[in-house]
């Protein structure tokens, strides 16, 4: 985790960003007025209960879902209306269930080069190559399908396929709670590593407290649509949370303040 003191330039700014779905008197604002920025190098959160927008924010931001907004900047352009080619690049999107993000019946080598052919790289073979030691998966495994590797792997393999086209952004959305405990906490430390070798910018969504606590600066909390607050983790971890609704989730929290013990073995950054 990066000093965040170090860093000041905001990299994602949002301000005012609204997501509705249906028509008419069914309409519905899964995301409704919410703003906040995320700076370069930080790890972001995003908590709050299911069905709370966490998702729809990202997939706001990448362009999967309409909305409006009255700011919505990525590295200074805005991103309110066209995203061009090079956001695609830049901003990278790594999904909770590897196994739905991956192609069932692309080898790991044609995933890693799928996104290198679209975007025209020019050394996607090298990269494929520098990709998979990045995410420590042995170059035997290129010719395997996903269902031919565990769940760890795939994630690995997810997240080998966006280093492809250097990004700067990544969005997680929950990565490690379709994995088992003690993979959780591999997957998370490889991205601590990975943020710091390549200067990356997460902004990640997960229902884990004890994982905001390991890996963010900073986290907002969502309830149904709306940002209750944001907060340094610091202040969130010493008990400084002053909304009864982020009171009520760090209570409501196993995992916060009995992290498992593989949780714990996380680098501490
Ligand atoms: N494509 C869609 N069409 C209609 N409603 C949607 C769509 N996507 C999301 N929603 C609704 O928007 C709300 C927010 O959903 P979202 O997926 O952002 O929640 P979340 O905070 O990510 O929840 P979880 O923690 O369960 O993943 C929910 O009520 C959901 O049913
Ligand atoms: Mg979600």
């Amino acid at each position: 985790m990066v000093d965040i003191m170090k860093s000041q330039t905001p990299i994602i700014e949002i301000d005012n960003l609204i997501v509705s779905f249906g028509e008419g008197d069914d309409a519905r604002r899964a995301v409704d007025g919410v703003s906040f920025s995320v700076l370069a190098g930080e790890t972001f959160g995003l908590v709050g209960e299911s069905g709370s927008g966490k998702s729809t924010i990202l997939r706001a931001i990448t362009g999967l879902v309409p909305s409006t907004a009255t700011t919505l900047r990525v590295m200074g352009e805005d991103v309110s209306r066209e995203r061009g080619k090079d956001f695609y690049r830049k901003v990278q999107m790594v999904f909770q269930d590897p196994y739905e993000a991956l192609h069932p019946r692309h080898t790991v080598w044609r995933q890693l080069m799928e996104p290198a052919r679209i975007q025209k790289v020019p050394d996607a073979e090298t990269r494929a190559k520098a990709s998979l030691d990045a995410v420590g998966l042995p170059q035997a495994l290129r010719w395997r399908y996903p269902h031919q590797l565990s769940g760890g792997q795939r994630q690995r393999v997810a997240i080998a396929r966006a280093l492809m086209l250097k990004p700067e952004i990544l969005l997680l959305d929950e990565p490690t709670s379709a994995l088992d405990v003690s993979v959780q906490a591999e997957i998370l430390n490889l991205l601590c590593d990975l943020q710091e070798e390549h200067g990356l910018t997460f902004l990640m969504v997960t229902h884990d407290l004890g994982v905001v606590a390991h890996m963010c600066n900073r986290t907002a909390v969502m309830q149904s649509g709306k940002l209750v607050e944001t907060l340094p983790v610091d202040v969130l971890v010493n008990g400084g949370a002053t909304e009864p609704y982020t009171r009520k989730l760090i209570a409501a929290s196993e995992a916060y303040g009995e992290a498992p013990a593989s949780l714990s073995q996380l680098t501490k950054v």
